[in-house]
């Protein structure tokens, strides 16, 4: 019969010690290490239990008690257990959470309800997967601290135009392009004006992607003529938070008058974008970013900031030390953003091939038939890395919130937070709750492999290791 081993969290429940004290001792050589498994975890044998039991005993006999830390927000976490998670009827596009497309970006009612919950006011959130910067704007408008990171360089824009404040009469020269732009949108359609002539286009167009069979294949002449202009219209504006908020308003409407299927299909589609309607999407689009930053502005307190990083967490990326996270992490085969955001990210002159080789989880490495396909062991191994740099970042006792659904890789089922708690357990993390959550029929968050997903988790974990870049209580 195969000899039974025990993983790091049983021995320290059957030997009833927390686990941290176990990792502390196994780390000060006071018991010997067990052996490891081919994912490096430890694996105990029963003669390294009853090391341990022994250990233990004799350790409990000279100086009880030894258990360290009491959760401090268990109130919290009953509570967030008996929420409706599946918010069917809010309003999720209130104030900016909408003036950029992103797919699979969580409701702002999740992070909101986590933050109010498992933090404090001037306390510091995190997602570093910040995507549209949904956290953020959650996490500022109640008077929290906010970092986002995210390797997309299109997320870095979105991030830093929706977390920045922004004064109504800094806004005028906003107001003014978009009514000029509306105008001659309008003009433009009536056939009273055109933009160029024919031949245009056969050069490189300043301050836009070269016109290559890219740009030919993916938009109708006269868009190329119209975004050619709003996009050199933006560059000329001097001050960067206005020029930002103009060049997220171009970004905004590129899908729209592509003939890119939608943001989460990418194939050619026939569209009827005519003259001056890039104009006037522009404008509208411009005029609505304008008004929904102002109203937020107007809801976020003076003391607190908003830190926005363009880089790959899995760089062991420096920040401050935190006191809450919360994302929506990406994981296999749920999406291509390097894909779906080529067409934004080539206006606004970023590198989706950089993008491509640092995304986690893209379905094309998943769906890949070469031997560097990507596999359930290189999930795990990001896991473990971001867990790492968590666990170093976030305050003790203080929560990692996770908002995850399964995933088929090669045809096999996965569940992703099952295999997020083990490796969190693994590195020193408590599970404090694992909430399913249904999503709306309608709203169902889109994975290409395996279509609608259905329900998603949210996993709420506890950092319980001790030596930790930031010290408990604060
Ligand atoms: C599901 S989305 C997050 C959406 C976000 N919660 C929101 O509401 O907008 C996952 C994000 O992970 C980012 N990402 C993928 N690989 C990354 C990496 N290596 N480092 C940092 N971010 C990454 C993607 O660019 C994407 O924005």
């Amino acid at each position: 019969m195969a000899q039974k081993y025990y993983q790091t969290r049983e021995v320290s429940k059957i030997a009833g010690v927390h686990r941290d004290t176990l990792l502390r001792w196994l780390r000060e050589g006071k018991i010997p290490e067990p052996k490891r498994n081919r994912n490096n975890w430890r694996i105990f044998s029963p003669s390294d239990l009853d090391n341990v039991i022994e250990f233990t005993n004799q350790i409990k006999e000279e100086q009880p008690p030894y258990i360290v830390r009491e959760p401090s927000y268990s109130d919290h976490i009953v509570k967030l257990q008996s929420i409706d998670w599946d918010f069917h009827d809010a309003n999720t596009n209130y104030l900016n959470h909408s003036i950029h497309p992103y797919p699979c970006k969580f409701i702002p009612q999740i992070p909101n309800t986590l933050i109010q919950e498992l933090s404090s006011i001037g306390d510091t959130v995190i997602d570093p997967f910040a995507g549209s910067g949904t956290t953020l704007v959650e996490a500022l408008r109640l008077g929290r601290n906010a970092i986002g990171i995210d390797a997309n360089p299109l997320s870095e824009l979105i991030c830093r135009v929706k977390s920045t404040k922004i004064e109504q009469d800094a806004c005028r020269p906003l107001f003014e392009m978009a009514e000029q732009f509306s105008n001659m949108g309008q003009t433009l359609s009536s056939g009273q004006m055109m933009l160029f002539g024919n031949d245009y286009f056969k050069d490189t167009i300043p301050g836009t992607p070269e016109v290559d069979s890219w740009i030919g294949d993916w938009f109708d002449p006269c868009v190329i003529h119209e975004l050619s202009v709003i996009k050199d219209r933006c560059l000329k504006l001097e001050d960067r938070k206005i020029r930002e908020i103009a060049l997220l308003a171009m970004s905004s409407i590129v899908v729209t008058v592509s003939r890119q299927d939608s943001d989460t299909r990418y194939v050619r589609k026939e569209t009827k974008i005519l003259p001056g309607d890039t104009f006037k999407k522009f404008a509208s689009s411009l005029a609505e970013a304008v008004r929904k930053q102002i109203e937020l502005s107007s809801e976020i307190p003076g003391n607190v900031v908003s830190t926005v990083i363009h880089g790959n967490i899995l760089e062991d990326i420096d920040c401050p030390a935190f006191n809450l996270l919360v994302c929506s992490p990406p994981y296999p085969n749920a999406f291509s953003y390097h894909l779906y955001h080529r067409s934004r990210m080539l206006w606004l002159d970023m590198d989706p091939a950089a993008f491509k080789k640092e995304e986690i989880g893209s379905h094309r490495k998943y769906s890949s038939k070469g031997k560097n396909a990507a596999s359930i062991e290189t999930f795990s191994d990001e896991l473990r890395k971001i867990l790492s740099w968590v666990s170093r970042k976030l305050r003790s006792g203080r929560h990692a919130c996770f908002v995850l659904g399964d995933s088929t890789i090669k045809g096999k089922a996965v569940k992703n937070d099952e295999l997020l708690i083990e490796i969190a357990e693994d590195i020193g993390f408590s599970l404090e709750a694992n909430i399913n959550r249904n999503l709306k029929a309608t709203k169902k968050s889109f994975n290409p492999k395996i279509g609608k997903i259905k329900d998603e988790h949210i996993v709420i974990l506890r950092n319980d290791t001790e030596i930790n870049d930031a010290k408990p209580g604060m």
